[in-house]
């Protein structure tokens, strides 16, 4: 079962990132955490659309999606919301309109995030739902992870440093699993 994990962040040393690569590292079979980041996605210009169609890294990601039993996104919380290249991305992805519900429609979806800070993100996590409520994405309620004081939880290598918040992230990850199993099971008309 392949789930998408999403990093709202093209930075090499991306807390996002290296939490979803945790969460990857962690999850057990028959779980697969894909870890992909926004980088290399251009910022969303009507007139290339229309011209040139999507560009290859959204076509790439739309697809990955469709394909996914599920979506984590990590998100980086900016100026007390969500980040901009992050919704750009989902919204690049959100085009062309007739092909949302093949991307997005039901798709179990997933939030983390992590920061310096002490919010952990809490205010980005809370201006994603009226995005994932208009796609028609199945949020996931149960286990948001939030990071704070991420530039301690993670060591130089990028791993976690603390077995109890490994812990919580396994917990995370097999959740989220479960989920998608069970939504996997229930025929797309009642979901
Ligand atoms: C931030 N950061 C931030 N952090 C936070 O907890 N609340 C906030 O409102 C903001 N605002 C904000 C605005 C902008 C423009 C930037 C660039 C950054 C700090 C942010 O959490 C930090 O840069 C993280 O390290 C970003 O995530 P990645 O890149 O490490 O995944």
């Amino acid at each position: 079962m392949q789930i998408v994990a999403l990093s709202g962040s093209s930075r090499t040393q991306s807390f996002n990132t290296a939490l979803l690569r945790a969460a990857a590292s962690l999850a057990a079979a028959p779980a697969r955490i894909e870890v992909r980041t926004i980088a290399g996605i251009p910022l969303y210009d009507g007139d290339v659309e229309q011209a040139q169609g999507l560009p290859e890294a959204v076509v790439a990601l739309k697809d990955e999606i469709a394909a996914s039993a599920g979506l984590v996104i990590a998100t980086p919380e900016y100026n007390n919301s969500l980040p901009g290249p992050l919704k750009n991305a989902i919204d690049w992805c959100s085009r062309p309109m007739s092909d949302q519900a093949r991307v997005f429609g039901g798709k179990p979806v997933a939030l983390c995030g992590a920061a310096p800070g002490r919010g952990a993100t809490a205010l980005a996590h809370v201006a994603w739902l009226p995005v994932f409520r208009v796609l028609g994405l199945r949020y996931w309620p149960h286990g948001q992870l939030m990071v704070p004081a991420a530039h301690e939880a993670f060591g130089d290598d990028g791993g976690l440093r603390d077995e109890k918040l490994r812990e919580r992230v396994r917990a995370f990850a097999d959740g989220f699993a479960a989920f998608c199993a069970e939504s996997a099971a229930v025929p797309s008309a009642d979901r």
